[in-house]
């Protein structure tokens, strides 16, 4: 079905997250999006994937995990979205551990423009090692053979304030751009106490305000639990999972899910207009900056999914 250009910028996915394999080299305490042991999803399955992501209109893709470096065929996958399919933003969100210059160097000849990284802290504790003390080498390499931008979050919830601060000075210090994050509950729900939130507010005002920030719905969200826009997952985001299934996001691969290879026009613009009722206090950042974007004008009423 040939979509008008109109409904493409409307229905289509901004920003679609592509799981390419569930594996993953850490166990972060507060997360349940990896497993210990499974393989990679085949290198053509996933190109098929990505074919029919591109033909729903998507503008852009995200590659995750899991961790995606634990991917043998990552650089294959980034030049296929890069060169072949031509998505106007070919990124990926990984933990680091394995970023040596070997691997950034095959990134950048694959042409990835930019890579995610959140750092939880500065010092390992019992939830997490995903922290500055384990990742300055990884970093001094990035900041010295990558090619692509390095974004690099501050997590709020994952550690002692002090230790976000921290991890948003180096970022800065560093050349990256800085961003900050909060953690959510095993639902995607912010769950923060006070002195976090206070965290959160000073370290937005150490960053630079950019784009998704400017229409940042979580001060919304802090202040009254409630978001300013409908969350427009399954639509203008998409999450899929390692067995090829789109759902809403990461944390709701239980309450919708659907064969990517099904999914057609009028998911798209069903799941634009479905109601989430987990939209009011989510944390999601992929998710919000895609859904926010349309929150200066009238939502329509909810409807039941
Ligand atoms: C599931 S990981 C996949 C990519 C990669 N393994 C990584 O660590 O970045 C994607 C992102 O989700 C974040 N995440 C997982 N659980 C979270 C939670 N409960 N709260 C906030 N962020 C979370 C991770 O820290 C990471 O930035």
């Amino acid at each position: 079905m040939k979509i008008s250009f109109l409904n493409r910028v409307r229905f289509s996915p901004w920003f679609t997250q592509l799981v390419i394999l569930r594996r993953c080299n850490l166990s972060c305490g507060y997360c349940n999006e990896f497993d210990n042991t499974s393989a990679p999803i085949p290198l053509e399955t996933l190109k098929a994937r990505l074919k029919k992501i591109k033909d729903l209109g998507a503008f852009s893709i995200n590659l995750t995990g899991g961790e995606p470096t634990m991917h043998p065929d990552l650089p294959e996958l980034v030049r296929y979205c890069r060169q072949e399919l031509q998505f106007l933003r070919t990124s990926m969100i990984s933990n680091g551990f394995y970023m040596k210059p070997e691997l950034i160097q095959a990134l950048n000849e694959a042409g990835l423009q930019d890579i995610q990284i959140s750092i939880d802290g500065v010092k390992p504790n019992r939830t997490t090692v995903k922290v500055l003390d384990s990742l300055r080498e990884r970093l001094t390499d990035l900041k010295n053979h990558a090619k692509f931008k390095v974004v690099v979050s501050g997590v709020v919830g994952s550690c002692p304030p002090a230790e976000s601060f921290e991890v948003i000075r180096f970022a800065k210090d560093l050349g990256f751009k800085p961003r900050v994050l909060l953690i959510h509950d095993h639902d995607g729900q912010i769950q923060l106490n006070e002195e976090q939130l206070k965290a959160f507010q000073t370290i937005k005002e150490q960053i630079p305000k950019s784009f998704p920030e400017f229409t940042d719905y979580r001060d919304q969200m802090i202040r009254e639990g409630t978001a300013p826009f409908k969350c427009r997952a399954g639509s203008r985001y998409l999450y899929i999972d390692e067995f090829g299934k789109v759902s809403w996001c990461s944390q709701t691969r239980q309450v919708f899910s659907k064969d990517l290879m099904e999914y057609d026009y009028s998911d798209l613009r069903r799941e634009f207009y479905s109601y989430k009722s987990c939209q009011d206090r989510c944390t999601l950042g992929c998710v919000r900056a895609s859904s926010s974007v349309d929150g200066w004008r009238r939502q329509e009423q909810p409807v039941a999914h």
